[in-house]
């Protein structure tokens, strides 16, 4: 029995040692900590990706199609577009007679002289050489005949004179301009007449192709002056040999209003850049208006602005601005 005792002492000592085994390799081991119940983590709304706003590009500020100049109003300097008449006394005879080309020399073959002193405008003689050559193709070897050019106020009172002398007062108003009033005195102006090709003076009138050359004359700038039943806008009698050097663009749109100068240069005064213009084709016909904001892609302009303020031009045209002695400017502007 002492063998159970001894045998209970050894197995209680085994458990004993056992025991304190297990006690001490527990001793020291963390607790394990009961995981607690998850909290739903709210979570955190997902941004959503803001876009980037699209920058608004600062918009450009559309250029105005058309520029400020203030060009210089002087009636004492010759320019292109001016209107010498009645009332419109021509006070750039000096300035005129420094432009001056004599055509004795400087015209073709085709152009015949009275003298050898005739003088005109340096733009208008090629313009006259061009025309002569012109009716000379056009008759097979007419030529125009130059009578009368640049005047100065000497000679166009002494003309005068002459024609009251000859003629009396009256006749010579109708057909002599006073002195100074002339537009002989621009050298723009060119008395006409034919010799044919038998050497003989035939007046232009009296020329078979005298309608040719009333049709044609605005292809090389000129327009005939004084139009036959005009004489009350004038104060000219009918003159079918004066002719006007505008450049071809403004003869093209007197033409083809069909009106005399006088009545062209008021007419021309209701057309600004503000309102309208008057419009040609590129092939300078068809006369019409425009508007600077729906601009046509080609043609020609034609507009006024009085002297003393901003002379509005289209911004990358080539213009033509010319003081009209009749305080404003005529300006033409080649668009296209
Ligand atoms: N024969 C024109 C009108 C002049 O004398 O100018
Ligand atoms: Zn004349």
């Amino acid at each position: 029995m002492k063998r159970c005792f001894a045998y209970n002492r050894i197995t209680f000592l085994a458990l004993l040692i056992v025991f304190s085994t297990l006690v001490s390799a527990c001793a020291g081991k963390p607790v394990p900590i009961t995981p607690a119940t998850p909290v739903p983590v709210t979570e955190a709304p997902t941004a959503v990706p803001t876009e980037a706003p699209t920058p608004v590009p600062t918009p450009e500020p559309t250029p105005s199609p058309y520029e400020l100049t203030s060009p210089v109003y002087d009636e004492t300097k010759l320019a292109p577009f001016m209107l010498v008449n009645f009332e419109h006394e021509c006070r750039c005879i000096g300035d005129a007679e420094t432009q001056l080309v004599e055509l004795h020399g400087n015209t073709p073959a085709s152009l015949l002289l009275t003298n050898n002193d005739h003088r005109l405008n340096s733009e208008a003689v090629p313009a006259l050489s061009a025309f002569a050559d012109a009716f000379y193709a056009e008759t097979g070897g007419d030529r125009l005949l130059v009578t009368s050019s640049y005047r100065t106020r000497e000679y166009q009172q002494d003309l005068y004179n002459e024609y009251v002398q000859n003629y009396g007062e009256e006749y010579a108003r109708m057909y002599v301009a006073d002195p100074g009033a002339s537009e002989h005195h621009t050298g723009l102006a060119v008395d006409l007449s034919t010799k044919n090709k038998a050497g003989e003076r035939v007046a232009l009138i009296n020329h078979e192709k005298f309608a040719w050359v009333t049709e044609h004359c605005s292809d090389y700038g000129f327009i005939l002056r004084y139009p036959v039943g005009t004489e009350s806008i004038t104060h000219v009698a009918y003159e079918p040999w004066h002719f006007r050097y505008l450049g071809k663009e403004l003869a093209k749109a007197v033409t083809a209003m069909d009106m005399t100068y006088e009545e062209f240069c008021e007419h021309i005064r209701q057309y600004t850049v503000e309102s309208c213009m008057l419009y040609l084709s590129k092939d300078l016909c068809c006369p019409d208006v425009a508007y600077i904001e729906n601009l046509p892609e080609e043609g020609y302009l034609f507009y006024y602005a009085p002297a003393g303020g901003p002379v509005p031009v289209v911004r990358g045209a080539d213009e033509t601005v010319s003081a009209d002695n009749a305080g404003g400017f005529i300006i033409a502007v080649k668009i296209g």
